[in-house]
């Protein structure tokens, strides 16, 4: 039986950080095994926000480097980068034809990035789901891990490949947001407002590069306060966020002695941070080292991608060749 399609990507940036290893890149290393899975550096929609030319290709080798860091094995997925892929953009430019800019403006995360760049609503960033869409349907993949911040994202894949079966014939299955767990993940971010992010809330957010320094420093701000003062009281945000960070990298049973102590209100915040900073130094540090290793080789990186993207066009290739007959761009 042939395998289910598995697409996922990661924008080229910033940092990687916690919440895109366990929204994201800890799926993609279970379902290498499971599934035919293409995963790829997302650099095509980093450029909607601009950056500088000359940081590019250290970004891009970063996101390789960490995610093989982080277990994934280019010999069992195809890991490339999008702009390796020239029927991506194509494909792109065809679902656009079905995009309206009435439904595109209505995005929450469109208008996010209003808000926070103002000078700079170019098109791409109005259609940056319409690209999405595409490197999911290219491979006509159907399951996406994602975290929860992507969800409407992939949502509005469904509806464009819904609509472009619908106009021209039942072509793409219908993709769907997946993650191991119950449900979707966010991982918070350590001051108790909003999610660990790539650029935002940078203090307040665990990168995989961070030193065990910088680790510590970061855990022990974490926002807490006095302590409950009745037994099994509810807890406040920023402390179910620090208990959820326990979750993810600490032992259950040190996870399930804090909230015993929360529960009778013995609890002593200043160790428990100091708990989860060391149980975050040792996931990290492991990580951190072999990423830095890797990005000294970039041959190997180069070799990486450039086996990543043989392989993607492969079934790239077979994608647009179907959808040109079925548009009617079959001239001779
Ligand atoms: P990006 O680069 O912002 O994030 C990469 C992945 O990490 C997840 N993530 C999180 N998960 C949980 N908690 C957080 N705090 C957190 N922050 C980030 C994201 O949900 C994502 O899974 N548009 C995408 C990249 C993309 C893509 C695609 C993804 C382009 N084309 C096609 C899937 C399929 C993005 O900017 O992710």
């Amino acid at each position: 039986m042939s395998k289910e399609i598995v697409v996922s990507g990661i924008r080229s940036t910033g940092f990687l950080h916690l919440g895109n290893y366990f929204g994201a890149m800890q799926n993609y290393v279970k379902m290498q095994d499971e599934y035919n899975c293409y995963f790829f550096v997302a650099d095509y929609h980093s450029l909607t926000t601009h950056p500088d030319p000359k940081d590019l290709r250290g970004n891009v080798y970063r996101v390789v480097a960490e995610n093989v860091a982080s277990g994934l094995d280019p010999e069992k997925v195809a890991l490339y980068a999008q702009s390796d892929i020239p029927e991506i953009p194509e494909l792109y430019l065809m679902l656009n034809m079905l995009a309206y800019k009435g439904e595109l403006e209505k995005v929450p995360t469109f208008k996010d990035k209003v808000r926070l760049q103002p000078d700079n609503v170019n098109a791409g960033l109005l259609t940056y789901p319409v690209l999405m869409t595409a490197d999911i349907l290219i491979h006509k993949a159907v399951k996406v891990p994602v975290g929860k911040d992507q969800e409407q994202h992939v949502e509005m894949a469904r509806n464009f490949a819904h609509r472009f079966n619908s106009r021209y014939s039942e072509m793409f299955p219908m993709p769907y947001p997946f993650n191991y767990g119950d449900s979707l993940i966010k991982v918070p971010s350590l001051d108790g407002a909003g999610k660990m992010s790539k650029s935002e809330n940078i203090n307040a957010t665990l990168y995989l590069a961070d030193d065990d320094d910088a680790i510590r420093k970061k855990v022990m701000k974490a926002k807490t306060d006095a302590g409950p003062t009745e037994h099994n009281s509810e807890m406040p945000d920023y402390i179910q966020n620090i208990f959820q960070l326990m979750h993810l990298v600490s032992k259950p049973e040190i996870t399930d002695t804090f909230r015993s102590a929360y529960n009778n209100c013995t609890i002593r915040y200043g160790d428990m941070k100091k708990q989860l900073a060391e149980d975050m130094v040792a996931f990290i540090a492991p990580i951190r080292e072999k990423a830095a290793e890797l990005q000294k080789d970039e041959a190997q990186l180069q070799k990486i991608l450039r086996e990543g993207a043989e392989k993607a066009r492969i079934s790239a290739s077979a994608t647009i060749a179907e959808a040109r007959k079925l548009i009617g761009i079959n001239y001779y």
